[in-house]
């Protein structure tokens, strides 16, 4: 495994797989890996010749009293994780390589959806990830790019930027990897305390509870959402939102089966994000009202 620091590295650790036409895969990630980002990794494995993840702590996608400083930088056992998963090329750029200066004259912005939901809670969050991932993409410029489902949100932005920008890239979202108590896995996990983290498996049975009424007929969505915050609350998550929505996050749409049922909340300081899909039969008298980004 190669470990490149710099963008004219990237580029010279390429060249031989471009010029033989290899196909490249690309993961993005901000280090302190675990075994939701080494499944991605396995994925891209399992289909191109080279496979390239980053590590970088993105300063632009942390806002104001978040946990930037914070954020775990764990590069050496990272480097030896992403060795034994046969990653043949590792990006761990210094802020001063991917900002020549901040804030930069350019940034990208997705529009309706980065502004909802957890983009409600962190303004600017998502014109940060958009950014830096098209920074990535530009410099990495591979074929299929591997996004967690965990982070649902960030993955639909991901499509639409790739599609809006006519990145020739096949955005491929990977499921969510959980430990046994069904807790998503995450690098925030880490700032859980033992109580918390005994509490935190609550977040998914929730989600878990919720898909159970939508399956068992119950299409009043509103109430459903309110229903679980109520319970999240009265559990001590400080609860963001609980939304039920389409794949593209639209608040409802009489020609899809496909669901989803997203939450973020935070437990002490660690905010939890998490989410689960459910299939549901067409419903043309769903409670839900008019579509976000349709
Ligand atoms: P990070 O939180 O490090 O996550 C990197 C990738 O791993 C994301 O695509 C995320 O969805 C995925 N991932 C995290 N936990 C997972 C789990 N339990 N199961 C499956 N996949 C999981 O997301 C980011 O970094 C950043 O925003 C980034 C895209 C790198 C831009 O800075």
């Amino acid at each position: 495994m190669r470990i490149e620091t710099t963008i004219q590295g990237v580029h010279a650790a390429l060249a031989p797989a471009r010029a033989a036409r290899k196909s490249i895969a690309f993961i993005p990630t901000m280090g302190n890996l675990h075994a939701g980002h080494l499944r991605l990794v396995q994925e891209a494995r399992n289909r191109a010749d080279v496979v390239v993840v980053s590590i970088f702590v993105n300063p632009t996608q942390f806002g104001v009293g978040e946990d930037f400083e914070a954020y775990p930088r764990t590069l050496e056992a990272d480097s030896q994780l992403l060795f034994e998963a046969e990653c043949d090329i590792l990006f761990a750029p210094a802020v001063a390589q991917m900002y020549a200066s901040l804030p930069q004259y350019t940034s990208v912005q997705v529009n309706e959806i980065a502004n909802d939901l957890c983009g409600k809670n962190r303004p600017g969050h998502f014109t940060g990830v958009a950014t830096v991932v098209t920074k990535l993409f530009n410099i990495v410029q591979p074929r299929m790019a591997f996004f967690g489902e965990k982070d649902f949100q960030q993955l639909a932005v991901i499509r639409h930027l790739a599609r809006d920008l006519c990145f020739p890239i096949e955005v491929v979202g990977v499921p969510t990897v959980r430990a046994a108590d069904g807790l998503a896995l995450s690098s925030r996990n880490g700032y859980l305390n033992e109580l918390e983290r005994r509490q935190a498996p609550a977040l998914y049975a929730t989600l878990q509870t919720i898909s159970a009424a939508l399956l068992a007929g119950q299409r009043d969505y509103a109430a459903l959402e309110q229903h679980a915050t109520e319970h999240l609350n009265g559990l001590g998550f400080v609860t963001d939102y609980v939304a039920i929505r389409t794949p593209w996050l639209a608040l409802s749409d009489n020609t899809t089966t496909e669901w989803v049922v997203l939450a973020a909340a935070k437990l002490g300081k660690t905010r939890l994000i998490d989410n689960i899909s459910v299939r549901l039969p067409l419903d043309v008298n769903s409670s839900a009202s008019q579509p976000v980004n349709a």
